[in-house]
């Protein structure tokens, strides 16, 4: 046995990092925006059923694998499977839990650093008296790097990143954590507060703060045979909860190995559901269809989903005036970026984790090494946004890689590690009595599910593959210049492929 270095403190202070892990930019603005697009009430079946029926069964999988890994001394997940089976072939297999994790940071802490900006700019005043066009254009020469600002906010959260996990565990992380949940909850009330006692008729508003919310809560059943309904409802049920990622089985493996997992694992995950179902769609959707109206709304969200966050929000705000519109600016983007840092500690983690136990890395130059990855990683998302690398990475990363690699988890655990074993990490030493349909759950759904999932997709992979909506919009457009850009952008595109490939190799 092999004694650990780095440890939790408390048992409130793992419960809160872990909900930090899940809890971020995902619940904010991809599930308003997820729900949006696939038709408010009739996209929540499905993301229920998801959750029951994936979510959790794999939650279980990565809180007892990460704790049994950790017992070997293992922090990361190609060590952590490799010692569940003899077969190398898993260790390849949790290669997948290194490459996510730096590949969704490159991305990930970029935007990140739009909510620190965007604090800074609604505390200064920047978009007050500004139209709704006047704010997008904001946005649009931000995004374009028109000035050196998003280069220097990028670079401080990268840096406060590397520092806070260059203090380790308890001393970092948990104190993020600690502080950064508590907040991220007061502030999301007091918006939801405002979002859903919004009156229509009053400042500017067409729509109660209630018709968003109803939008989102009716049920609707016609979309319960919607193949992609199910898929987008599946990937933002792996998104949330940091599933298939390799962050859980991080956070996990420094458990000490007769403590709890199974309640912890729950309360964790319950805690990440409520922040998403009830402060996520209580503060993005009513405030919009508030004031544009849900057809509007979903016309917006057509050509994703940053915009409502970062250039229709703080032009409504606007409509409150004074110091409640400063008020609102930073409650928003100071809930995103809390929500954002604790998520980005958790992709550094595993990192970490890795270089420590393997080349025997100080903590210090660890979490320095992570900074640096994911700046080399990053700068292309930075400099070519506007060439859809960002979205490409997210793609690839932030949605394939996580149901490939949770579909190969789970069949190493209930089949080869074996699901005699597999209870027995789940249930010793739990605080709670897990039902036992579970076990069959764990054994049979949930991989079953998975599958489905997996071959559901595989259409649209290969559509993304084949850059079909690429080539479609560029035999639509008359427009030379248009064109040419379209042509630019595939050709970024390609290359970020690439580029994530060879990462795969490297970490290989
Ligand atoms: N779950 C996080 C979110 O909702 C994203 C995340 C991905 C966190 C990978 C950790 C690791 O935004």
């Amino acid at each position: 046995m092999i004694e650990d270095k780095q440890a939790w403190g408390s048992r409130v202070g793992l419960v809160l990092a872990m909900a930090g892990n899940a809890v971020g930019l995902g619940n904010f603005l991809r599930f308003p925006v997820q729900a949006i697009q696939n038709g408010g009430g009739a996209f929540m079946i499905p993301y229920l059923v998801c959750f029951l029926l994936m979510g959790l069964p794999l939650l279980f999988v990565e809180w007892s694998s990460g704790r049994f890994g950790g017992k070997f001394g293992h922090h990361s997940t190609p060590f952590i499977l490799d010692v569940m089976d003899k077969r190398k072939f898993w260790k390849y297999i949790g290669v997948f839990g290194i490459f996510t994790n730096v590949a969704v940071a490159a991305y990930y802490c970029y935007l990140e650093s739009w909510t620190l900006s965007w604090i800074w700019h609604s505390i200064s005043g920047s978009f007050v008296g500004q139209s709704q066009e006047q704010v997008a254009t904001f946005f649009g020469n931000y995004v374009s790097l028109n000035s050196i600002e998003p280069i220097i906010f990028w670079i401080i959260c990268l840096a406060l990143n590397t520092w806070i996990l260059s203090k380790g565990l308890s001393g970092g992380v948990e104190k993020a954590s600690k502080i950064g949940m508590p907040l991220l909850i007061l502030f999301g009330a007091f918006l939801a507060y405002k979002a859903i006692t919004l009156k229509a008729g009053e400042l500017g508003a067409i729509n109660d703060g209630t018709v968003g919310l109803n939008f989102l809560w009716t049920p609707d059943f016609s979309s319960i045979w919607s193949a992609k309904t199910w898929l987008a409802a599946a990937g933002q049920i792996f998104f949330t909860l940091s599933l298939g990622m390799g962050s859980i089985h991080c956070y996990a493996s420094y458990i000490k190995k007769k403590d709890d997992v199974a309640l912890n694992a729950m309360s964790a995950g319950w805690m990440n559901e409520f922040v998403e179902i009830v402060l996520g769609s209580a503060i993005l959707i009513p405030i919009a269809v508030g004031y544009l109206g849900v057809d509007k709304v979903m016309e917006m969200t057509k050509s994703g989903g940053l915009g409502l966050g970062f250039q229709t929000l703080p032009f409504l705000f606007q409509q409150w005036g004074g110091m409640l519109a400063i008020a609102a600016g930073v409650a928003w983007f100071g809930l995103l970026f809390f929500a954002g840092i604790t998520s980005s500690l958790a992709m550094g983690t595993p990192v970490i984790g890795f270089l420590q136990d393997e080349f025997g890395w100080e903590q210090r130059n660890s979490a320095l090494a992570f900074g640096k990855i994911v700046f080399l990683l990053g700068l292309p998302t930075v400099l070519f946004f506007n060439y859809g690398v960002f979205d490409e990475y997210d793609y690839w990363a932030g949605t394939v890689s996580l149901v490939v690699f949770a579909l190969f988890e789970i069949i190493l655990f209930s089949w080869v590690f074996g699901m005699k074993k597999g209870w027995k990490e789940i249930t010793d030493g739990a605080d709670i009595k897990v039902p036992n349909i579970f076990k069959f759950i764990i054994k049979y759904i949930a991989p079953a599910f998975l599958l489905a999932v997996f071959v559901g997709s595989l259409p649209g992979i290969w559509e993304q593959l084949t850059n079909v909506a690429l080539y479609k919009e560029i035999a639509e457009t008359t427009d030379v210049s248009a064109i040419e850009h379209l042509k630019t952008k595939m050709l970024f595109v390609n290359i970020s492929r690439i580029g994530l490939l060879v990462l795969w190799l490297a970490i290989a």
